[in-house]
């Protein structure tokens, strides 16, 4: 197993201060940040696009984990890739072509996820997993940051990491949404390898012994 790590998602961030608040989850000790574009229509709201991400990619050296909330992701992905993305996730309930648009993830020269909403089985992405960097399992609905975390995620994630080892196979269980130093024990202990958190590290003072919070209490 991976060790976990903490993915702070940028969409609770002030973009009034972007720089600043970059700086201060790279120093808390984030090594991917979670960029999360929405296009309004697969989700009510709205975003940012390829030219942020470039803009981010200017001030971090971290990974950017790019999670596509957008219908018909594939004619995007190029325009993600070259402003710096380094791993494009998709939804599974937003692509007609799930294979083709992970090859396009995989030509562009990025890691593919493939994400799936809290109402969506499991069985919707096995087709789907050989070869994937990371799978998306959101614990709310898309769309929004400050949600409460769904319980039902729990056994999904069980069932990802299951089947991950019955099978062979190698992607990252990253869970997504209303997590905490409350929920994150149990997503970890589930079998999640990362946790994004939007805006419990935004909000924090400290952002550095939040992070904490969410790995250690894990460890029990
Ligand atoms: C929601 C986004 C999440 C969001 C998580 O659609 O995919 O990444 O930023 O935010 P919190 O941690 O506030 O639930
Ligand atoms: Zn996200």
């Amino acid at each position: 197993m991976s060790t976990p790590q903490v993915l702070p998602s940028l969409l609770a961030a002030d973009f009034s201060r972007l720089e600043a608040e970059i700086r201060s989850v790279e120093e808390a000790g984030a090594r991917i940040l979670h960029l999360d574009v929405m296009d309004g229509r697969f989700v009510p709201n709205l975003t940012f696009g390829p030219l942020i991400v470039r803009a981010i990619a200017k001030l971090t050296t971290c990974v950017l984990d790019t999670h596509l909330m957008v219908v018909e992701p594939a004619h995007l992905v190029p325009a993600f890739r070259e402003a710096g993305s380094h791993w494009i996730s998709f939804h599974v309930e937003a692509s007609a072509d799930v294979p083709g648009t992970l090859e396009t993830i995989r030509r562009s020269g990025a890691l593919p996820g493939l994400a799936l909403n809290p109402e969506t089985p499991f069985d919707a992405v096995c087709p789907y997993l050989e070869g994937l960097n990371h799978l998306l399992l959101m614990s709310v609905s898309p769309g929004f940051g400050g949600q409460g975390f769904r319980e039902e995620v729990l056994a999904k994630i069980e069932e990802a990491a299951r089947f991950r080892d019955a099978n062979g196979l190698s992607y990252l269980i990253s869970v997504d949404g209303g997590i905490g130093s409350r929920t994150a024990p149990r997503v970890l202990r589930a079998g999640a390898d990362l946790l994004v958190a939007g805006s419990v590290i935004f909000r924090a003072p400290d952002r550095a012994r939040e992070i904490r919070a969410m790995l250690e209490g894990g460890a029990g």
